[in-house]
């Protein structure tokens, strides 16, 4: 079996019903052989875009949840929430959350065990500071966010990674494909050591800054499997062209 090649949109605190024709646009124009495209909506445009993409093959994720099933936790969302909504993905442990939410490998692992109880695929996301870049410490710090926030024993096949250099979100720099595939080789082989065989079908994504001019180049790059968009994946133009890069890679 092919390790999934994955286009993900996360459009974080964006979007209201208007914005709804942007991923309709997207299902009309842009078929996407050999990939997975996942859009993540906020939560409150989840049940309605499920609605307008019906039928077309664009998966819908969440970007959060709550690890518990249930329950006296006001404002927050199940996974099975999520998935009754029509989600089969959810973003977690993104560095938005990590920081505005003071989320540590602990919570992220606990709600990646609640995603996948629900059949949920989580999307995993790892990422170093500026600051830990310069200090050398990328490669033990993600060594440390995945052991952290990985459960032991899981199915590589059924979580996804994505590597977010914080450094990179939303600011226009992004990695080098050096860069970038130093990581994800050492995430690769990390996961082989922890996971087994399985790691193999480990979906890793790249995300900061990813836009229809650098994605080809990236989408080239040692172990990355799709990226994971923010900024750009809030209009079907240049959402599309993402995904375009990346299933020309897929028919290689
Ligand atoms: P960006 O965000 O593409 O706007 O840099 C990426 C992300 O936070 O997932």
């Amino acid at each position: 079996m092919e390790r999934q090649k994955i286009a993900a949109g996360n459009w974080k605190m964006n979007g209201s019903g208007a914005d709804l024709v942007e991923v309709e646009s997207l299902a009309g124009s842009h078929a996407a052989p050999g990939c997975k495209v996942v859009i993540c909506p906020p939560a409150t445009l989840l049940s309605r875009m499920a609605e307008r993409v019906s039928g077309a093959e664009i998966s819908l994720g969440g970007q959060d949840c709550h690890s518990a099933a249930k329950g006296a936790h006001t404002g927050d969302i199940a996974a099975g929430m999520l998935r009754d909504a029509g989600a089969t993905h959810v973003i977690l442990g993104h560095s938005e959350r990590r920081t505005d939410h003071v989320e540590t490998n602990e919570t992220v692992r606990a709600k990646t065990e609640a995603a996948l109880s629900e059949a949920l695929t989580p999307i995993i996301c790892i990422g170093e500071t500026l600051e830990q870049r310069e200090a050398g410490e990328t490669l033990a710090l993600m060594s440390e966010q995945l052991t952290g926030s990985v459960p032991a024993g899981a199915d590589g096949a059924q979580i996804v990674i994505a590597y977010e250099p914080v450094w990179a979100i939303g600011t226009g720099k992004v990695a080098t494909v050096e860069q970038i595939a130093e990581v994800h080789d050492h995430i690769r082989a990390h996961l082989t050591q922890r996971l087994g065989a399985s790691a193999d079908m480990t979906p890793i994504l790249y995300g900061g800054s990813v836009k229809p001019g650098n994605a080809a180049e990236i989408f080239a790059t040692s172990n990355v499997d799709g990226a994971l968009v923010g900024g750009a994946s809030l209009t079907a133009s240049d959402f599309g062209a993402i995904v375009d890069a990346l299933s020309a890679v897929g028919e290689r």
